[in-house]
């Protein structure tokens, strides 16, 4: 069989193999191919349908885009690397597949509204993807939550044993984080939900395009205001990478509480064995690999904004080569967070708290502390002053080696007078059912948040 002419790059036909080299997206933004066929049988039937191309030529053209697109799925399409990008790839292809006609599916457009359009709907859909899967890593913390109604443990300030607060209330805090950051992958996929196309290079095109018809097909709420700007704009990519760069930092800090709580230091926690890994030489050990891994892995997110913003600040409008640059970190950072968030939903259900060895780290360290000072203050004593007197008494204990339960109410009245029988009756449930207000720890407080929490989630 005659082979068919390959059709030359429309733009880098004279080209330095070592500038192409340097040059060429090809090997990272094929992946943005569902996006590019999809914006371009849109562009083609609105050419159609608007008379700028002939109708059996728009027909042929998406008959064709759609043949390349099922060779793209099965990955028996061959990446040419002498074309710069998956869109000149895509359009040699069509060429070479019906002729001609395959040449004025450019018409009316320039790969930067394209580029720009194919990547809104990239970001549009991953940020999608993450409101949902943040929605079922939710689910899985109320899951927990639940499970652990009962558990008290003690809440840490400074990383010191502060007050005793309700598990399932440490745990709710997560569902709080994620809760905003399901807010911004929403606000994300909504400043991104703009098409570009039929801003052309820069200035617009000179053919009688129908605008609002490609931004149904492609399911855009409106169409770029200003070409200029369409071509312009990555903001909507930086919004992605700030929402990404939160919701890793959040998943950071639990995965460090997930390392320390699983070290015999803590011993609050039992890695299930399918989430650690044991060592090589040292058999006693389950290491929290995972969380230190999304732990560590924040850091290249955090980069991946920096790089982006870097990039942006000193391009003169409109469309620059540099904007090329934006792709790989946000396939990066998509990939890690739809990863992390996954990963951690799938573990959280398989982790098990040490709940008597939390509860006696929630009585020791002092930590009623502060409730013998609101003690002397149901009494009258004005908080400062209740707060010396306890100071005082924790340090009496302290030197007698004796924890406060330990202490005999005539040790509690060399400090006040005002210390009776039933400061005995202070432990870590009194405390913790004491903080019955609206974000409390107090459990009535909590199991309403859940519920509140459970409620949001149902209808997001
Ligand atoms: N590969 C380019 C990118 O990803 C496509 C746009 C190229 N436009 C241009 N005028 N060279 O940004």
């Amino acid at each position: 069989m005659a082979r068919k002419k390959r059709p030359e790059s429309p733009t880098a036909a004279a080209l330095d193999p070592r500038a192409l080299d340097y040059s060429a997206s090809v090997s990272y933004d094929w992946r943005l191919y569902p996006y590019d066929i999809r914006g371009s049988i849109a562009h083609t039937r609105m050419l159609g349908k608007q008379g700028i191309i002939a109708e059996d030529e728009a027909t042929a053209i998406v008959n064709g885009l759609e043949a390349i697109e099922s060779e793209l799925d099965a990955d028996t399409f061959e990446l040419r690397e002498d074309l710069e990008d998956i869109h000149l790839n895509i359009e040699a292809a069509l060429r070479v597949k019906i002729g001609d006609a395959g040449a004025r599916l450019h018409t009316a457009r320039s790969r930067n509204d394209q580029v720009a359009t194919d990547l809104r709907m990239f970001v549009k859909d991953y940020a999608g993807m993450l409101t949902a899967g943040l929605a079922a890593l939710q689910e899985r913390f109320c899951d927990l939550a639940e499970k652990y109604a009962d558990a008290v443990m003690p809440g840490y300030t400074h990383l010191q044993r502060a007050q005793p607060v309700l598990l399932a209330h440490h745990l709710l805090a997560y569902v709080e984080m994620f809760d905003r950051d399901a807010t911004r992958f929403a606000l994300c996929h909504e400043l991104a939900d703009v098409l570009p196309l039929g801003s052309g290079a820069l200035a617009g095109v000179p053919y009688p395009i129908d605008r609002a018809f490609v931004a149904s097909e492609l399911g855009f709420e409106r169409v770029s205001a200003n070409s200029i700007d369409a071509v312009s704009d990555r903001d909507f990519v930086v919004d992605f990478h700030h929402a990404a760069a939160l919701t890793m930092m959040h998943l950071s800090r639990f995965a460090e509480e997930i390392v320390l709580w699983s070290g015999p230091e803590f011993g609050f926690l039992r890695l299930p064995a399918s989430f650690a890994t044991g060592s090589s030489i040292m058999p006693q050990k389950r290491n929290p690999d995972i969380a230190e891994l999304a732990r560590g892995r924040t850091g290249r997110v955090y980069g991946n904004l920096m790089a982006i913003l870097t990039t942006l600040k000193g391009l003169p409008l409109s469309y620059n080569r540099d904007l090329q640059e934006d792709k790989e970190g946000l396939f990066h950072s998509a990939d890690t967070l739809i990863s992390t968030v996954g990963v951690f939903s799938a573990m959280i259900p398989e982790l098990e708290f040490d709940t008597e060895r939390m509860e006696e780290a929630a009585g020791g360290g002092y930590a009623l502390a502060t409730d013998l000072a609101d003690y002397l203050v149901r009494k009258g004593v004005p908080f400062r002053d209740a707060h010396k007197a306890v100071a005082s008494l924790v340090a009496h204990a302290q030197g007698a080696g004796k924890s406060l339960s330990e202490l005999a109410l005539e040790e509690y009245r060399r400090f006040s007078p005002l210390f009776d029988k039933d400061i005995l009756g202070i432990d870590v449930r009194w405390s913790i059912e004491s903080r019955d207000v609206p974000g409390g720890t107090a459990s009535r407080r909590v199991r309403r948040a859940l519920k509140e929490a459970r409620k949001r989630l149902a209808g997001r």
